[in-house]
């Protein structure tokens, strides 16, 4: 079932009223979803259910269900993990897939759907319910029942390798949307997957590394985006991580798997490991681990083993009943028991680019509009430059896990990653195989008919990463000097296991920014379009007319990125990661950019746009920011009081120019209580607007909202008497309440 979207339906994260106190091991919610996105609740008859087979199970049974022991070539129709069924009870097979930005780890041809940090930048929690429901109906329709496509992970390095599957630096943000998605695809019946849990915010020491932060810390930001998922999304599984936190692995830790996870937050689903990442079996049995996912040459949770832990009483009977319960009950009640996913169903690709161009356009931002240089006129420009970047072909997705295949040859768009091995020449590039069917060039000329469209570019099939010779940078020169408008497209790559980006100047070709600077000389109207997972530095942000962040954007992304050239979309993203002005401006970079292995979280709560809030360091574009073709102008704020301490924003926006739009207008608090950053976003709404428009909004910030975590009686705290900020961006407040 598809949400309604805007402009029918108003987007309003509401941020209804519930007390919570982490201490009471509540099920409140901090952040409510909009009424009409919520999750089914838990479902007792699934736990009977679930009681009832675990009773007629065999030991044999019982440990078949907790190991997934196949590597991809392994599981059929290919995929990450493979739990073999019961026939004798009706439990069917379950076959896992990743599903970050479409069906990845699988032999078979899939959609390349937009990145999900892009996903984030549309701000949508309706959008985001869509994402999860169209992936999910290609998983089942290629035979998996368990989508593992929920990232989390925080932007604290802002080189972060896999930035581009997690969903920005903020927590609340990133919570909303993952719960939306989670939500959008159970409800088609996949189970879904949150990850990495947790503190697995880089690649650098990927095996093991030792993240350290505070207790508060990570509550307040780096549990968040989790705890608001679990709750509110409801997903089947989580997934911990290959790092350690605070000395123990992840998937050994009792405090995160079971005090926080279990407890605190009451989650009823299965832990399930990430690939390769237990490092025992009584001690990860007993923090709370409940599946392995295997991917040899050790393994800890395989029939022998566990046999061996209950015989010598290291783990209990109980305890493994709870482990298979606990992913019956996950099977029983996503129906994925009562509906297996069957597979071999002749998928209709086209249905999905058009979904996939969608999703997209919603998720570019504008980030620079000079004069007006955008839209461009359709039969206004006779000559068109395009630049760079592959614009003939594609670049799609990032590489690794969060990787998927090409609908037609069925390679990866993307390389790369500790699960796959690399193909011959495959970086992420797009390469001979790609076929993407409108690229950009193509796309801006299907706009622009009666333009000529040309296209300068390093699209060398063999030689992916090698830089623009001197040659190519003077014929793009001389293109551009010629045209009327010169569109540059740049990129950066970034994938799992490739570790963190050296820096987020633009590499691979390291001469981007040269080939940008050169054109900028040459042509006065120069369009930079960035295709990144990652915020990319910009030094000749002030060279160039305008600029757009386009994400990797997924198999519709050309013709995504030609409407919204053409004003066909008028650009509504805004960033969900600050954009820096330097290197050495970021949280993590320190004194010369080195990434330790064992990171230490010494920044406490002042990351993402809080360090910058609170350094007073300028970005380049904060968190928050993204331009329209019109703009909105906000007034009548008003603060009321409400029942259990729950605080009501309510304000007016309105649309002043001449096209209609959409704007996020991001609501803030500013906690008077020591250690907290000037402004933590509590909520927001995205709002439609035809020209000359004006609308009400209204967001509800919950007590849990405007709370501390309270380190010293282990629990939240209700701070009153927070300052209200309601702003387009995070720095671009337009309204406050004293
Ligand atoms: C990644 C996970 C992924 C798993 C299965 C691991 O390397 O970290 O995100 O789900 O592989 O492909």
């Amino acid at each position: 079932m598809r949400i309604a979207r805007w402009p029918a339906a108003a987007l309003m994260v509401a941020l209804a009223a519930t007390t919570a106190h982490a201490a009471d091991g509540g099920n409140d919610s901090p952040y409510p979803l909009p009424p009409q996105l919520k999750a089914a609740g838990e479902d007792f008859g699934a736990h009977v259910r679930a009681d009832m087979l675990v009773k007629r199970m065999t030991l044999d049974e019982k440990l078949q269900m907790i190991h997934s022991k196949y590597q991809m070539a392994d599981v059929p129709g290919g995929g990450a993990g493979y739990i073999q069924g019961v026939p004798r009870l009706g439990i069917p097979d379950l076959n896992m897939i990743d599903s970050s930005t479409g069906s990845g780890s699988t032999s078979q041809p899939s959609t390349t759907f937009p990145s999900t940090i892009g996903l984030a930048a549309s701000w949508d929690p309706y959008l985001a319910h869509d994402f999860g429901a169209v992936i999910a109906d290609q998983l089942r329709e290629q035979g998996f029942g368990m989508g593992l496509g929920g990232g989390t992970d925080l932007a604290r390095d802002p080189r972060g390798g896999r930035l581009f599957e997690y969903l920005g630096e903020d927590p609340v943000l990133s919570g909303v949307i993952l719960a939306a998605r989670t939500v959008g695809t159970q409800q088609q019946k996949v189970i879904a997957t949150i990850k990495h849990y947790v503190l697995n915010d880089q690649e650098t020491g990927r095996n093991g590394g030792n993240s350290q932060a505070d207790e508060r810390t990570m509550r307040e930001l780096y549990l968040l985006p989790f705890e608001i998922a679990a709750k509110e999304g409801r997903p089947g599984s989580v997934m911990c991580s290959y790092n350690r936190v605070n000395g123990i692995y992840a998937c050994e830790n009792p405090h995160i798997l079971t005090d926080v996870l279990k407890n605190d937050w009451g989650f009823p689903g299965q832990v399930q490991s990430d690939w390769g990442a237990p490092q025992s079996t009584a001690a990860s049995i007993n923090a709370g681990l409940d599946e392995e996912e295997d991917v040899g040459p050790t393994v800890y949770l395989t029939p022998d083993l566990v046999k061996q832990a209950l015989a010598t009483h290291q783990i209990t009977e109980k305890r493994l009943d709870d482990m298979v319960r606990r992913k019956l009950y996950v099977m029983i009640s996503a129906g994925v028991f009562d509906h297996p996913a069957k597979g071999g169903a002749t998928i209709d690709f086209a249905k999905y680019r058009a979904f996939t161009q969608s999703a997209e356009e919603q998720s570019i931002v504008l980030l620079k509009n000079d004069s007006n240089q955008l839209p461009l006129a359709a039969h206004g420009v006779n000559k068109i430059a395009v630049i760079g970047g592959h614009a003939d072909t594609a670049v799609l997705t990032g590489g690794g896990s969060g990787n998927t295949r090409d609908p037609v040859t069925g390679h990866f768009s993307g390389c790369g990653g500790l699960v796959f091995p690399r193909q011959t020449g495959c970086g992420w590039w797009p390469n001979p195989w790609m076929t993407i069917p409108v690229p950009i060039v193509k796309a801006i000329q299907q706009l622009a008919p009666s333009a000529q469209v040309s296209f300068a570019g390093n699209t060398d099939q063999n030689q992916p990463y090698r830089n623009y010779t001197q040659q190519e940078i003077d014929q793009a020169v001389a293109l551009a000097r010629q045209s009327d408008v010169a569109i540059v497209v740049v990129t950066q790559e970034g994938g799992e296991d490739f570790g963190e980006l050296e820096s987020l100047s633009l590499a691979n070709p390291s001469n981007q920014d040269q080939l940008v600077e050169a054109v900028a000389q040459a042509n006065p109207h120069t369009v930079v379009i960035v295709q990144s997972g990652n915020p990319v530095l910009m030094p000749w942000k002030d060279q160039v007319s305008a600029i757009i962040e386009a994400w990797y954007p997924g198999e519709g992304g050309g013709q995504a990125i030609a409407n919204v050239l053409f004003g066909k979309v008028n650009p509504s993203g805004k960033l969900p990661v600050t954009f820096p002005l330097r290197d050495q401006d970021t949280p993590t970079w320190g004194a010369n950019g080195t990434i330790p292995t064992d990171p230490i979280y010494s920044e406490g709560l002042d990351m993402g746009y809080r360090w910058y809030d609170a350094k007073n360091i300028q970005p380049m574009f904060e968190f928050g920011y993204g331009l329209s073709y019109t703009h909105f102008s906000y007034s009548d704020l008003s603060v009321k009081k409400g029942p259990d301490h729950t605080l009501t924003a309510t304000f007016k926006v309105r649309n002043d120019g001449h096209v209609a739009g959409a704007e996020t207008a991001e609501v803030y608090l500013g906690v008077n209580y020591n250690g907290e950053p000037p402004r933590r976003l509590v909520g927001w709404e995205k709002i439609y607007l035809k020209p000359g428009e004006a609308k009400p909004v209204r967001v509800t910030v919950t007590e849990r909202g405007q709370s501390v975590w309270d380190t010293a009686h282990n629990g939240w705290k209700y701070v009153p008497g927070s300052a209200v900020y309601v702003g387009a961006s995070s720095r671009d407040i337009r309204l406050q309440s004293r």
